[in-house]
């Protein structure tokens, strides 16, 4: 049974286009019935017109309130009725309201080590604390900033006269390989949650 997933996205759109070719591939067992973007300009909007994937602006400036944002796109959640809900590059916190509702469902790409470097700019970070390695970790969303159980995580080495574009980069090739099998792991139900913990079956 393919399982439903739903992205959501800002920008670009690179981690969405290799969940978009995996899934073409047959490589994980699911069919990607949106694209939800809060930004109109989002390129990940042309991606997902290429692959025949319907899209839902649910603009953020278009609305007077973040409560009201959250309160739209809550329902345009609930319409998808996804399996799994995908976070990729997606660059807003998720109200709490969201988040329990469809807790053990939210999956998120962050381009550092969790729990180091939460939040924006997690690459310069990294560069300003003089880590000598970094990565990139998907992971399960709860109510904390970047905080749910791990699922899985790809190291990378910091390189001497590495500045934030060229790790970015490099960091950005693993979490290309790095989303897709976490997405296929859940499709394929070898995701177990057991409290801060994720089992791989
Ligand atoms: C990625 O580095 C992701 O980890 C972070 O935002 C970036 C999005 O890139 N959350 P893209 O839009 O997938 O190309």
């Amino acid at each position: 049974m393919k399982k439903r997933i739903a992205v959501l996205a800002s920008g670009r759109g690179s981690n969405f286009q290799a969940v978009i070719e995996e899934i073409k591939q047959g490589k994980i067992p699911a069919t990607c019935v949106a694209l939800i973007t809060d930004n109109p300009g989002a390129y990940a909007i042309i991606r997902a017109e290429k692959a025949g994937i319907p899209v839902t602006i649910v603009d953020y400036s278009s609305y007077s309130s973040r409560e009201l944002y959250e309160r739209a796109l809550f329902s345009v959640m609930q319409r998808d009725d996804a399996d799994l809900f995908v976070l990729a590059g997606y660059m807003r916190i998720l109200g709490n309201a969201i988040v329990r509702s469809f807790s053990g469902k939210i999956m998120n790409i962050h381009p550092a080590l969790l729990p180091s470097f939460t939040g924006l700019h997690a690459q310069r970070q990294a560069l300003n604390h003089g880590v000598k390695v970094s990565g990139c970790t998907v992971h399960f969303v709860d109510e904390n900033l970047d905080g749910g159980p791990i699922i899985l995580q790809r190291c990378v080495a910091v390189q001497d006269g590495d500045d934030e574009d060229t790790l970015a980069e490099r960091i950005l090739k693993h979490e290309h390989e790095c989303l897709p099998e976490a997405i296929r792991l859940f499709c394929e139900g070898k995701l177990e949650i057991i409290g801060r913990t994720v089992r791989i079956l």
